[in-house]
């Protein structure tokens, strides 16, 4: 306490008067907050007492605390969050998050706990990133991993030694500057970090803290560097040799939540975690009908796709899904100064088709996120909505719609979903330097690439670019309920660290070919 005191920047004044002041904010504090707690308290009936004071110290403990103290901000967080469960306010149920409202928190490995942007001295993001913005970028891509890595079985002694061989881990993980320092060898660690090839013919590794050589004669298996790796090997002669290669371990959103608690990292309207909510739970349960519809590429300057989008809605009319999710390219035509003109008019021709089928009309939302090739600022990621007055006369024909960014979150009671828009797959393919084998399951390797390095485009960012300050807003950590990679490749769905993976595939390249999930059973169709 004295500590954070002290370091406090806007405290003045000697120090000896410093001192004094710690017991009196610290009561200051606790008063207020003990007059908050009993105001919210009284309505509640003495059986419930018990109860709901545990509930409320196990929110407080919840919060991210911005000093040792209880202040009563903390507490009011903590009884919001309980009284929520029984009040679930309405517009908690269905939200389309863009990229540039996705909550910001950055990891401090000193007291261990992600921290919202207010509670740091970060800048606000701006689109024209400092240099300190791309520093950070890879800085925090790697502490995202290190604290998951390090929190992971492998690196963690076991709770109950049974034998004194058992008391340490299994491995060592170590930081590059912790094995530059020695001069004998050191064996059996696990080093995490970054492959790069600084020159000709070498390879070196390096994570925030420092470079060190490779020795990778001996690796089983190397495929794809520029991605974060766990690499297990021993350090001798200023070289780390490698035995093997893998893949950071991922981890389950529910062992995230078990550490960080009810922290909503993803966005929307609630102040913790959806997660957290039983009325949600409940109400996903009991919502059998609640159905999402993917479809990719949906050219609409095509008369054909037109036509099957007909025949689509003409299907659905009877039982109206929740939401079409429409991601572009929304024009088959390449880029052109018509281009804008053509898409006014195809989104008019959309509307109308809408329109024929009332029932889908009144009850079904759509949800447009924008390709790489739709009208816009370029490459860079995020990528904002389509422009307001592109998709105006849509909007005021089709009102339950929503353009947003790419990538975008939507939130459906206790379910995360991130949807992106991007031709992931070849990119990925074509940075790596070698696959194991010919006969790979791209599927699944390209999966489980993304979720264990827990970012939309572990890509370096010549290949894919991003706006520095926003990076944080292609993280795909704590891991969602679903993940939709709407891609050029061949449609798929995979499971992996309970998160549904699919790609709808290109509708009009597919032979239209789309997905649809219900979110009471997680299931995916094709359709
Ligand atoms: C999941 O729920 C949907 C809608 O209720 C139903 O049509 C589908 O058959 C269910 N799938 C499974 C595998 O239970
Ligand atoms: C967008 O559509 C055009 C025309 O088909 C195509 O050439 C381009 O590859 C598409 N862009 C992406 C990234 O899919
Ligand atoms: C849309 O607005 C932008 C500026 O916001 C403008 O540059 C563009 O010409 C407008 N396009 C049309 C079709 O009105």
């Amino acid at each position: 306490m004295i500590f954070k005191v002290l370091s406090n920047p806007t405290s003045s004044g000697s120090c000896d008067s410093m001192i004094w002041l710690i017991p009196l904010t610290f009561f200051t504090g606790i008063r207020d907050a003990l007059k908050y707690l009993t105001e919210a308290l009284r309505s509640i009936s003495e059986v419930e007492l018990d109860d709901t004071i545990e509930n409320v110290i196990d929110a407080v403990e919840k919060q991210p605390l911005s000093s040792n103290m209880v202040e009563q901000s903390t507490v009011e967080a903590a009884v919001q969050e309980c009284s929520q469960a029984s009040d679930e306010p309405v517009e908690n149920i269905f939200n389309v998050i863009g990229a540039f409202d996705i909550p910001r928190y950055i990891y401090n490995s000193e007291r261990k706990k992600f921290l919202p942007l207010s509670m740091t001295n970060f800048p606000v993001p701006n689109l024209f990133g400092t240099a300190r913005d791309k520093a950070e970028l890879f800085r925090e891509r790697y502490s995202i991993l290190q604290q998951r890595t390090h929190r992971h079985e492998l690196f963690t002694p076991p709770a109950v030694v049974s034998h004194p061989d058992e008391s340490r881990s299994k491995f060592q993980l170590k930081t590059i500057e912790a094995l530059l320092g020695n001069t004998a060898k050191v064996g059996e660690l696990i080093v995490l970090g970054m492959i790069t090839q600084l020159k000709e013919g070498k390879f070196f590794l390096e994570d925030p803290t420092g470079v060190v050589q490779l020795d990778l004669s001996k690796a089983i298996s190397f495929f794809g560097y520029f991605v974060f790796k766990t690499l297990l090997g021993w350090y001798e002669d200023e070289v780390f040799h490698v035995n093997a290669f893998g893949f950071p371990p991922t981890e389950p959103s529910a062992n995230t939540r078990a550490f960080y608690g009810n922290i909503n990292f993803f966005g929307g309207p609630s102040s913790t975690s959806v997660k957290a909510s039983a009325k949600l739970k409940q109400l996903e349960d009991e919502n059998e009908n609640a159905m999402f519809v993917f479809l990719s590429d949906v050219w609409l300057d095509q008369a054909e796709v037109l036509e099957k989008l007909h025949t689509m809605f003409s299907g659905y009319s009877a039982a109206p899904p929740t939401c079409f999710f429409f991601c572009g390219n929304f024009s088959s035509a390449p880029y052109g100064k018509n281009q804008i003109r053509s898409l006014k008019g195809s989104l008019k021709a959309l509307a109308d088709i809408i329109c024929e089928y009332p029932s889908i009309h009144k009850s079904s939302r759509f949800v447009f996120v924008p390709g790489p090739e739709d009208p816009g600022p370029g490459s860079v990621l995020p990528r904002p909505p389509l422009a307001e007055n592109i998709t105006q006369e849509f909007r005021q024909l089709v009102p339950f719609s929503v353009f947003t960014t790419n990538p975008c979150r939507i939130q459906y009671c206790t379910q995360e979903i991130i949807i992106f828009r991007e031709d992931l797959v070849n990119k990925m393919c074509r940075n790596c330097v070698r696959f194991p084998s010919s006969k790979m399951d791209i599927p699944n390797h390209f999966v489980k690439t993304v979720l264990s390095q827990g970012h939309l485009t572990p890509l370096p960012l010549y290949v894919s670019p991003v706006y520095w300050a926003y990076d944080y807003s292609l993280r795909v950590y704590p891991v969602p309920d679903m993940l939709v990679i709407a891609d050029k490749y061949d449609p798929f769905t995979v499971t992996n660290t309970d998160c549904v993976c699919i790609n709808p595939g290109s509708f009009p390249r597919s032979g239209f070919s789309f997905k649809v999930f219900y979110p009471s059973n997680k299931t995916v169709e094709d359709r």
